[in-house]
């Protein structure tokens, strides 16, 4: 798990040389859009995923929960601001998304 994520920060980290003092977000979190409303370290349209890490941290159903909270779109967990349906992201793609969203505050 730790490698994988570390892999993707040093990827993430690669994409984007120098600037942002905040994490750099995953290729494929850019490649899907979610750069548009969420951020590492700091809060967006979208919570900051270092707070969703933290919120769900030591939850076993967590992966499962919000691979389908984000597939289906929804609202009320971190205020008024909906998420909209995330419909062109693929099963494995989401698995990566939130597991590396996850992986955050580990
Ligand atoms: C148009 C803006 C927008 C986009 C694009 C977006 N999100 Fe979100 N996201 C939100 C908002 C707003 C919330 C808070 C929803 C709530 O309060 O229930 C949220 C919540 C979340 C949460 C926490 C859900 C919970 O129930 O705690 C995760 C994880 C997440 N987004 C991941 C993603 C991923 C991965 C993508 C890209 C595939 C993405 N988001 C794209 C706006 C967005």
């Amino acid at each position: 798990m730790k490698s994988i994520i570390t892999g993707l920060l040093v990827a993430a980290g690669l994409m984007v040389a120098g600037g942002a003092s905040a994490v750099d977000m995953p290729k494929l979190a850019k490649d899907r859009g979610c750069v548009a409303c969420h951020a590492i370290g700091k809060k967006g349209v979208g919570p900051d995923w270092m707070e969703v890490s933290q919120k769900y941290k030591g939850d076993a159903t967590a992966e499962a929960k919000l691979s389908e909270k984000v597939a289906k779109g929804g609202v009320g967990v971190w205020g008024k601001m909906p998420m909209p349906a995330n419909p062109k992201v693929t099963p494995a793609e989401m698995k990566e998304l939130i597991t590396f969203v996850l992986g955050l505050a580990k």
